[in-house]
């Protein structure tokens, strides 16, 4: 077996020895991102009658679904953590007893290498090969999963289709009328306004147009624009009010030229551009985009945003240096492990639409990240955020559940416990709840000393005092991406 010798690599493999559920070919790879707490699992499993510590809220009834990256075959190049095959992990809950199912996404890209039993795309470290089917990358819809319409979707970061799940198995479904209906590649942030249904979405790619924004109304009429951007830009997610979407232009991209030279997309952080939000009414065009310049930064995700008098706020995960600094203990992987530190604080922007005046501040100084809030306060000021704390010595792990006031900063925190770390952690409102926070958080858990797996089920009032039930699932939940709650009221 292979000696991981990475520094990441050795505090994620706390166990000492590779999970027994992961294939034996990542034993011939030196990366992190596929061992340890990140190793991939192997088999699609259902398990019904879990057993449950402490009681399941008999009012919690949907599911807790999370996507992320599970490689189902060994790379053909540089492996980096973005990489791996969509897997959806779904915990249903139901009068008090839960059940458990995982599922690869059947995209195109992974139906045809099971034909071939072998890796056909290369990943995002490239080099790119632009004769593969559908293109270099694999559409993995490895990302983030929405409900719309009572289906589930899943979606890719870096903009792909929606892939339909059916949300009591996790199967894959055929292409719905609403994916066949979208005209472009989506990126996973897009979102469902929870008050009129629209989708709100976009995409972003490496040839112009280099943004394309959109909408389309629960009567299936669809809005589209190309967005004018100076060159390809790396946009990970968008703000949503009412009657605005906040498009993003981070001072993070790669040099077209070299990229064309050698096929290899750097991503740099240029530290005398600003960072540009545009302000776009929902069905508004490209002309209408008013942008504002900020700060140089980069962020991946959006917590809220909302209107207050004349003023657009964005509240964020903001990282102020995005800037690559690679270690040379990490040899030959320093670059890849260096560019997935997350590295973020609370943040606010404000843009005055009738001034064009602008302000911007940090609400803490905690590195945090994965934030999730109540669905229904989406687009409307609202108080409080669930992150994931994330330590500094280990990039991308979660230690650590909180509960942030954004107005006041204060601050629940439930800490997992020594090797053990989380999944993000969405909201389920209670059932005729009238406060923000009456309902229940949960976070799939996984302890890399012996890769046991639970679901953690939080009164979302009182994070601090820990879970009020701890949902046992037989088999590894492997570190993730993004996860949302789908009422079954949803479903039915
Ligand atoms: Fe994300």
């Amino acid at each position: 077996m292979l000696d991981i010798t990475n520094r990441y690599g050795k505090t994620l493999s706390a166990a000492g020895t590779r999970p027994s559920d992961a294939p034996a070919w990542i034993d011939t790879i030196d990366n992190p991102y596929l061992h340890g707490l990140y190793a991939p699992v192997t088999q699609e499993h259902s398990a019904g009658e879990l057993k449950v510590d402490g009681k399941l809220p008999e009012d919690l009834n949907g599911a807790y679904f999370r996507n992320g990256p599970n490689s189902r075959l060994a790379p053909i190049n540089r492996y980096h953590w973005f990489d791996g095959d969509g897997m959806v992990h779904g915990l249903w809950f139901e009068n008090g007893t839960a059940r458990y199912g995982n599922r690869y996404v059947n995209t195109r890209g992974f139906a045809q290498e099971q034909k071939t039993d072998a890796a056909i795309w290369g990943g995002v470290l490239g080099p790119f090969d632009f004769k593969l089917p559908g293109g270099p990358l694999k559409d993995t819809a490895n990302t983030d999963l929405i409900s719309l319409d009572g289906r589930l979707y899943a979606l890719w970061y870096e903009s792909g289709k929606l892939y339909p799940l059916n949300p009591q198995t996790l199967e894959t479904l055929d292409s719905d009328a609403l994916s066949a209906a979208m005209p472009h590649r989506i990126s996973a942030h897009s979102k469902v306004d929870p008050n009129t249904g629209e989708f709100v979405f976009f995409g972003y790619g490496d040839r112009a147009p280099y943004m394309r924004y959109g909408v389309l109304k629960p009567d299936g009429t669809l809005h589209t624009t190309d967005i004018t951007l100076p060159g390809p830009r790396r946009p990970h997610d968008i703000g949503v009010t009412p009657r605005y979407s906040i498009l993003h232009d981070f001072p993070v991209f790669f040099d077209p030229e070299f990229f064309k030279k050698t096929g290899k997309r750097i991503p740099l952080f240029h530290k005398d551009v600003p960072t540009r939000y545009g302000v776009i009414p929902r069905f508004g065009t490209d002309a209408d985009v008013r942008w504002f310049e900020f700060e140089p930064c980069y962020m991946l995700h959006v917590v809220n945003c909302w209107e207050e008098g004349d003023e657009v706020v964005m509240i964020g995960c903001r990282n102020p240096d995005p800037s690559l600094s690679p270690n040379k203990a990490d040899g030959k992987l320093a670059a890849m492990l260096s560019g997935i530190k997350l590295r973020a604080n609370l943040h606010e922007w404000r843009m005055n639409l009738v001034t064009g005046e602008t302000s911007e501040r940090a609400l803490d100084d905690v590195n945090a990240e994965f934030p999730m809030i109540a669905p229904h306060v989406m687009g409307h000021k609202n108080r409080f955020a669930y992150l994931h704390a994330i330590p500094h010595e280990i990039p991308a792990t979660f230690d650590a559940l909180l509960k942030v006031d954004i107005h006041t900063g204060k601050t629940q925190r439930y800490d997992y416990g020594p090797g053990v770390y989380g999944s993000e952690a969405p909201f389920a409102a209670r059932p005729g709840a009238t406060e923000e926070d009456d309902g229940y958080v949960m976070s799939f858990v996984t302890d890399t000393r012996d890769w046991s797996s639970r679901c953690l089920v939080f009164d979302a009032q009182h994070i601090s005092e820990g879970p009020v039930a701890t949902v046992h699932i037989p088999f590894r939940v492997p570190a993730g991406f993004h996860a949302t709650w789908m009422d079954a009221s949803e479903w039915a």
